[in-house]
């Protein structure tokens, strides 16, 4: 009998969040149990150790980067999380590109971690290095398939015959994959690893919303021009600027970006996957 819903999501831009946060707050409404909100996008919350139990049910939520996870923050998805035969469902958002193998990757992580996957979703949203790239997404739709699906999961777990030891829930891709090489406009590889966002200094506040909202604390809250930490590239400062002061500079970004504009604009559909 569950008695706990918790959505844990990983978020920079907000579509992550807005999806699990509505999938999970619909299904906790409907059936009057408290929800647990874990936002994996603060730093100080991956520090800490989030266990469940049997009878919470969990909507984890990431974004494909490079058609994976995050990989900065799969340590802390692997350390971090521990389910006791916990029931959950598996969702990652992509930018209309491919989800290629992150959802694989968030299923295997999440029985490793001691979850019982019943199912997988891949849900589009606008990508957060384009607006050009699934705009408007998630829509109302994307937001009522999300919520059917963490629906269905749920009534699942709570199904008398269903036998968390014998679940194996299967989806596309293969969680030890390569990451997807980024490509440039010439079909060639686009390295910008190193890349870092600039500041528009005429424009910029000095108001610090940058600072408190990179996942990686890497920029400088002192001087928010200087980023002495790591990038990863999320945007999140980039579109949380009220300003729009900050922006990407370099080559090998601006040509990946240009590349996907020309190649994956047709709008993608959901996926969906069952334990059978
Ligand atoms: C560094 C980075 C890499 C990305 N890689 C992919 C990708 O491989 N395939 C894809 O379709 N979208 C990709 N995206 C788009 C994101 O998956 C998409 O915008 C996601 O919804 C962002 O989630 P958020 O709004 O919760 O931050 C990438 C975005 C970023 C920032
Ligand atoms: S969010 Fe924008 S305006 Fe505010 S400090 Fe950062 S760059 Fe400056
Ligand atoms: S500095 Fe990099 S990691 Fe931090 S919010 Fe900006 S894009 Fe994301």
């Amino acid at each position: 009998m569950i008695k706990r819903i918790v959505a844990i999501y990983f978020s920079p831009t907000g579509s992550t969040k807005k999806i699990a946060l509505a999938a999970a707050g619909e299904l906790a409404k409907k059936q009057d149990l408290p929800l647990l909100e874990v936002d994996f996008t603060v730093p100080a919350n991956r520090s800490l150790n989030f266990d469940f139990g049997p009878e919470d049910f969990v909507v984890a939520a990431a974004p494909t980067y490079a058609g994976k996870l995050p990989n900065k923050i799969l340590p802390d998805l692997k350390d971090k999380l521990r389910g006791l035969k916990t029931p959950a469902a598996a969702l990652v958002t992509f930018g209309n590109r491919s989800f290629d193998n992150s959802l694989a990757e968030l299923v295997s992580v999440l029985k490793e971690d001691g979850f019982v996957p019943l199912g997988g979703a891949a849900i589009v949203c606008r990508h957060a290095f384009t607006d050009l790239l699934a705009p408007g997404r998630p829509a109302e739709e994307d937001l009522r398939q999300a919520a059917a699906f963490v629906r269905k999961c749920f009534d699942h777990a709570e199904d008398d015959r269903f036998d968390p030891e014998s679940a194996d829930l299967r989806v596309d891709g293969q969680a030890d994959a390569p990451y997807y090489v980024p490509k440039g406009i010439d079909g060639q590889p686009a390295r910008f690893l190193k890349a870092k966002p600039l500041t528009r200094k005429e424009k910029c506040t000095d108001c610090g919303i940058c600072a408190r909202v990179c996942p990686m604390a890497s920029i400088n809250p002192g001087d928010v021009t200087d980023v002495p930490g790591i990038c990863i590239k999320c945007q999140a400062c980039i579109r949380k600027c009220p300003e729009g002061a900050k922006y990407f500079e370099d080559k090998a970004f601006l040509s990946h970006v240009a590349m996907l504009e020309q190649n994956f604009r047709e709008p993608k559909e959901n996926a969906f996957y069952y334990l059978r």
